[in-house]
């Protein structure tokens, strides 16, 4: 499949886990990649132009809304122009909530909700200069399901939801569409990093445990892929679960 020949691509969290596999998969694609994080971006930047994509690579904390605005027009004025957004940085942090102090709560915020808005917003105006284009935000299972520790985290991709969900028909007359991927149970940093607090119950997990194992990243990266492409035209406004069937 080629559904990226001439298409141009700005993903966020490019660096390692979903977001290197997305732009990766991309490039496969026929497509030409912005990538953004906050470092290490030189192992994606090759492995697109090892596949014959052009790579642009921009170090950006998301949390910072102006370097994020002037991020995102490097990216646009790199690309000539940008159609897809993928916005996949984020993190996941656990704590017991009676014992979070307020610092750890910003800092789960502040990427993962604060982020989103800072680096969709920066990419709609260059979005909208085309007939068609799309954004997919990357959400979790906490959003909808019942994770325990994570209740700042489930806030946050609570947010990235409904945020996408107000996109989508707020841009739906110029073209865009925006939806999000409700993701759990992918095999990458983010999970082998995972802890649960001092005393946490393991078994309260349970349910956010997929059956069939982890996923390679690649696993969403395609998910990412559809719904970035042509092939998703007529899906605006929603969330695509892809979680292996553990909150079923
Ligand atoms: N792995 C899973 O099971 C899972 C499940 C649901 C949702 N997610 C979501 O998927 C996304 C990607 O996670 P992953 O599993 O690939 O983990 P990962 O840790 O491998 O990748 C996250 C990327 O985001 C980047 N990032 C973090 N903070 C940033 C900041 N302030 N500015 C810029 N970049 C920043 C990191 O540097 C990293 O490259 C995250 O939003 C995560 O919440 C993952």
């Amino acid at each position: 499949m080629k559904r990226y020949e001439n298409k141009n691509v700005v993903i966020t969290g490019a660096a390692q886990g979903i977001g290197q596999a997305t732009a990766k998969r991309v490039a496969e694609e026929g497509g030409n990649v912005a990538l953004i994080d906050i470092k290490g971006l030189e192992k994606t930047h090759k492995m697109v132009e090892d596949l014959g994509g052009k790579a642009f690579s921009f170090e950006c904390d998301v949390t910072d809304g102006q370097k994020v605005k002037e991020t995102v027009d490097a990216a646009a004025e790199a690309l000539g122009g940008f159609d897809t957004l993928f916005h996949i940085a984020g993190i996941l942090r656990t704590y017991h909530t009676h014992e979070m102090t307020f610092d750890q709560y910003h800092q789960i915020m502040n990427i993962n909700m604060h982020g989103t808005f800072y680096v969709n917003q920066a990419a709609l105006p260059h979005l909208l200069k085309n007939k068609y284009s799309s954004i997919t935000n990357m959400a979790s299972t906490a959003a909808i399901g019942s994770h325990p520790w994570m209740s700042a985290y489930a806030a946050s991709k609570g947010a990235v939801v409904s945020f996408t969900r107000a996109l989508y028909i707020e841009y739906v007359k110029q073209g865009l569409r925006a939806n999000s991927v409700v993701g759990g149970g992918i095999a990458t940093s983010l999970h082998s990093d995972f802890k649960a607090p001092p005393g946490g119950d393991l078994k309260l997990l349970a349910g956010a445990m997929p059956f069939v194992g982890f996923a390679k990243p690649e696993k969403i990266a395609s998910v990412f892929a559809f719904l970035g492409s042509d092939d998703a035209r007529f899906i605006n406004g929603t969330e695509i679960r892809a979680d292996g069937g553990a909150l079923s």
